[in-house]
């Protein structure tokens, strides 16, 4: 499908951003954005590359009364030579159409959702920050817009890309964030939405948030929505846990989502000589070996969080520290190899960063 790039007056284009130490994260976005609308009996129809806007929306859109909405998130590097690459975008153009399937919106192909996404950065390459722990975070998303109300799949949809200069998502950087373990809300149950990138699953993680962030700490981790023992994620993570030179994380059950830096982590570890392994992590156990030092060190995986190390784990007002506050070695290693990866500072053996032009 041809790409049409509309023209962006001089009076449009923002100011580019001078100091990148400054980013934040998704607070800042670039000059243009990618648009592609959906209709029935028509299909995709009408991409086009145009000024970053506001839309105009009615009222009425079924995304504002029954959240039929999916999003998801990869980041664009600019290499010291100037070459600008996507992180295994594939896997985001997978990932999203399981989740457009899982909320009854049409699918988009692989082909079209990758070479939307390059010219679109490709265009915006001025806009790609290059210091340290910085890179641009694409945000691909389906919205239902047709107005009507009663409760159906909407028969009009747009995809829209937007682009963000970032920094790290926590405020303190590549620094431990503390973690507590939520046991009265839950974020998803067998056969519910968890596994779709969908507004809904972060809308509903809001109130357990903000509860843990009145009593100190960054993020929740969720347990099953069944018994409440087993470990699923942090919302803008999936968690691993180090036992010495072996690394567990929970298993992709249907309510967790399959997280791009989590298979990433699953493919590079053992290339580092870690051991890892996908079984279901029971919390009582997981606090028992933690107390007993038998868990080395934590860090969660994730697009924007890349790789988090873990602090504090708190459990039923138990608080267990790992690593003395300090970032674990292992989880050092994998961020390294992982960002000198994405970055070209490292070689990708594995064929997941793919060149924008
Ligand atoms: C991402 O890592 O890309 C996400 O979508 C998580 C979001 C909470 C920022």
């Amino acid at each position: 499908m041809d790409i049409k790039v509309l023209s962006l007056p001089a009076e449009k284009m923002k100011q580019k951003t001078r100091d990148e130490s400054q980013l934040g994260f998704g607070k800042l976005f670039t000059d243009r954005m990618l648009m592609i609308e959906w209709k029935t009996g028509q299909g995709w129809c009408d991409a086009r590359i145009e000024p970053y806007a506001p839309f105009v929306l009615d009222p009425a859109c079924t995304v504002f009364h029954y959240a039929q909405e999916i999003f998801e998130g990869l980041k664009a590097y600019k290499w010291p030579d100037g070459r600008v690459v996507l992180f295994r975008p594939e896997m985001n153009a997978r990932r999203f159409n399981q989740s457009a399937d899982r909320l009854c919106m049409p699918d988009i192909s692989e082909e079209l959702f990758v070479d939307g996404i390059k010219q679109l950065v490709a265009l915006e390459r001025d806009w790609i920050p290059t210091a340290s722990g910085t890179s641009l975070y694409i945000r691909p998303t389906m919205i239902a817009v047709e107005p009507v109300l009663g409760v159906h799949p909407s028969n009009h949809y747009y995809f829209y890309v937007i682009l963000s200069p970032v920094g790290a998502y926590y405020a303190a950087g590549f620094n431990p964030v503390n973690i507590l373990v939520e046991d009265h809300y839950v974020r998803a149950v067998p056969g519910g939405t968890g596994e779709a990138k969908t507004g809904g699953n972060y809308a509903s993680s809001l109130k357990a948030g903000l509860e843990a962030k009145k009593k100190g700490y960054d993020q929740v981790l969720w347990l099953d929505g069944r018994e409440r023992r087993y470990i699923e994620e942090v919302g803008a993570m999936n968690m691993f846990f180090a036992y010495g030179k072996k690394i567990v994380t929970a298993p992709l059950n249907g309510s967790i989502l399959s997280g791009v830096t989590r298979d990433s982590v699953l493919k590079l570890a053992p290339t580092l000589g870690y051991e890892v392994e996908e079984c279901p992590i029971e919390i009582n156990a997981l606090m028992a070996d933690m107390r007993a030092g038998k868990v080395t060190e934590a860090f969660g995986s994730g697009t924007a969080a890349v790789i988090t190390p873990v602090g504090k784990l708190c459990y039923k007002d138990e608080v267990l520290q790992l690593t003395g506050g300090k970032v674990g070695e292992i989880t050092q290693k994998l961020y390294d190899t992982l960002t000198g990866i994405q970055t070209g500072k490292l070689e990708d053996h594995f064929g997941w960063v793919k060149f924008v032009e």
